[in-house]
């Protein structure tokens, strides 16, 4: 564990810690000042706990920094470099992308779109998705992206909550050689809904589409759109986006993140961090459809002018080698990634990417799960060959921007394979117990912010007293991760995973209750329970236990069609790779799912005190069938 490897960019700066350290308002009032506002804040933190409100008063706009900025003094310069899964290329400079949006945003106004209006994007990863963002943002409309993998049940979900206006999405959507419906997709999603006034349609995969009445063509309206648009002069809190994401109720929260000090936020993070220079030729992997993506690959990257490559696709096809091939052909120096895509890469072995340049990398990240230090250690061998720092950054769609990570534009630390490191300075974050006393090191705890910071979450969506009960209210006065942590005699952090009902598959973040209301939306399911048991590649793997209705008998159609149904109402990401049907699941005399005891049989471990539950019968029910499991799990590895 306490392997270190001492790596930095020689940017020894031990002044900056200790200035934030001193006064973290000021601190983060000095960062603000090297972006773009039309108007200058008249206070730098108001804080009424749990609202903060940053730089107020002050005017400011997400597009405007993000490309005129950059477009004033090198419009040539490269933006993005686009590849397709099929191998198709686009790219676009700062100049071309701030066009771009210009136009897009005169479309939205066209139909109809205003200030505060939500906008919908259900988009594949393509260019025109950033472009959708911007324009939302040049204009002052709240965008809210979903992810390509949900279901049309899923996106009517948040387009009914956010009531959405326009909905931006394409014909199709490459992945894994097929192409993705999105439209039809969307179709479904929205039927009935008349709040919904426009689909803007992108043509991508150019498949045969039915157009309603509602559809506009995105390529028709462009074609007249007048080139410049204005930027709206926004006030710092004017909500930029809302981001769904899952906690442990069943519905999906509505992030609501705003403008002014979310950028400086990501400003300030994308700069140390990645230590981002003009020459960087920077890829993130990850979908817009994330919290990642939002951040680290709309507005971080674009307010420093970086170049990027934006990849639509698997990155695994049609070969493992694509990844690689990527990063030879692009000549990419940062790659920011997951635990659970190296996870993958690393199976297919040391050949592949040993048969490619990469020696072009310079920095590499993680992101969105814990990485386990073997893995760790590969990606910093074998494909940074010793010569990167890894940069494990610890953050949530709740934070906005990273939050713990080593930070080599700044200073040189020591590595550790497996910890986040420390703290970014400016962001106090501490490990407490069930009271919210500051626990000794070396000791398992709950990690909590306890002075607000810009990228935090402004409030969830026209939900305050939600808001305050999910972050607020197990500790007043300090913000609730949700996630255990432990710090070691050095300070250093060690994440442990959530310490709720909040799974993290593949790094997408789902959560139980949400799994198990589409379960039992079945009208042949009476109960059902989740959890997630450790996966090799996914980092956790989902598990669910059924009761059916009485007089309903399982079978094997029964149990595809149960799998289907998931499919359908929450989307392939909430696929379990296990499904029991059981006659009664294991509670509490309270009448709580005791999901502990369910992930300790499924795991094989001992159940502990079992003395609250109100029928032990369950759990020999649920380590019956997991045996049985066992069986064939061996019997398939034969
Ligand atoms: C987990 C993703 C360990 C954590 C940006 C958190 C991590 C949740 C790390 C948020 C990391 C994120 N090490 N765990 N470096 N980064 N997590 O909202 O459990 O999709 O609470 O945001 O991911 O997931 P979200």
């Amino acid at each position: 564990m306490d392997e270190t490897y001492r790596l930095g960019l020689g940017n020894n700066d031990i002044l900056t810690r200790k200035r934030a350290e001193q006064d973290y308002v000021k601190f983060w009032e000095e960062e603000a000042g090297k972006l773009h506002w039309f108007e200058k804040w008249h206070k730098t933190l108001e804080w009424t706990p749990p609202f903060a409100k940053w730089f107020v008063n002050g005017k400011i706009n997400a597009s405007y920094n993000a490309l005129d900025v950059v477009s004033q003094t090198t419009p040539e310069k490269s933006a993005i470099l686009w590849e397709g899964e099929n191998g198709e290329k686009r790219s676009l400079t700062y100049g071309e992308l701030l066009n771009y949006v210009c136009k897009v945003a005169n479309v939205l106004k066209s139909l109809g779109v205003k200030k505060g209006d939500r906008v919908t994007v259900y988009l594949p990863m393509i260019p025109e998705l950033i472009v959708s963002l911007l324009a939302c943002a040049r204009i002052g409309a709240i965008h809210t992206v979903i992810f390509s993998g949900f279901s049309s049940q899923s996106i009517r979900d948040r387009v009914y909550d956010s009531k959405s206006k326009v909905i931006i999405t394409s014909d199709g959507g490459f992945r894994r050689g097929t192409i993705v419906k999105l439209k039809q997709i969307v179709d479904e999603a929205i039927s009935g809904l008349d709040f919904v006034e426009n689909v803007l349609v992108y043509e991508h995969a150019k498949i045969p589409i039915t157009m309603g009445e509602k559809d506009k063509k995105w390529s028709d309206l462009i074609h007249s759109a007048s080139e410049y648009c204005e930027p709206e002069k926004l006030d710092s809190a004017h909500p930029l986006y809302i981001l769904y994401t899952s906690g442990t109720t069943g519905k999906p929260k509505g992030v609501l993140h705003g403008t002014g000090g979310y950028l400086v936020h990501l400003y300030n993070t994308f700069k140390w961090v990645f230590d981002i220079q003009k020459s960087d030729i920077y890829f993130c992997t990850a979908d817009i459809g994330w919290v990642t993506g939002h951040s680290y690959i709309v507005y971080g990257p674009l307010m420093h002018g970086a170049t990027q490559v934006m990849y639509e696709g698997a990155l695994v096809f049609p070969t493992p080698k694509r990844i690689w091939e990527i990063i030879e052909r692009y000549k990419v120096t940062i790659l920011y990634t997951t635990p659970t895509a190296l996870r993958m890469f690393m199976k297919y072995g040391d050949t592949l990417p040993n048969s490619k340049d990469l020696s072009s990398l310079r920095l590499l990240g993680t992101v969105g799960e814990p990485i386990n230090p073997e893995v760790w250690k590969w990606y910093f061998k074998i494909i940074g060959k010793e010569k990167c720092p890894i940069i494990d950054t610890w953050w949530q769609t709740e934070t906005g921007g990273i939050m713990i990570s080593p930070v080599p534009g700044l200073e040189t630390i020591s590595l550790k394979p497996g910890s986040a490191t420390l703290p970014l300075p400016g962001i106090n974050v501490a490990i407490v117990d069930e009271n919210g006393h500051d626990l000794p090191t070396e000791t398992k705890g709950y990690l909590v912010v306890k002075d607000p910071w810009p990228g935090m979450l402004l409030s969830l969506w026209q939900d305050d007293e939600k808001y305050k009960v999910a972050y607020w209210s197990k500790y007043k006065t300090m913000y609730y991760s949700g996630d255990y942590a432990i710090k070691d005699k050095d300070g250093y952090f060690w994440m442990l995973g959530r310490s709720d009902d909040v799974l993290k598959v593949a790094g997408h973040r789902l959560g139980t209750a949400e799994i198990e209301s589409g379960f039992v939306s079945h009208k042949s399911v009476a109960e059902a329970a989740v959890c997630g048991i450790p996966h090799e590649v996914k980092g956790e793997s989902i598990i669910v236990f059924i009761v059916l209705k009485e007089g309903i008998s399982s079978s094997k159609q029964l149990e595809s069609e149960l799998i289907q149904h998931i499919r359908d109402v929450v989307g392939p990401i909430a696929t379990p790779d296990q499904l029991y049907i059981v006659s009664k699941l294991p509670k509490t005399r309270s009448g709580k799912i005791m999901r502990r005891l369910l992930k300790a049989v499924a795991k094989g471990e001992s159940t502990g005190d079992v003395s609250t539950l109100e029928d032990e019968a369950a759990v020999d029910e649920i380590r019956i069938a997991l045996n049985e499991l066992q069986k064939t799990i061996s019997k398939k590895s034969n």
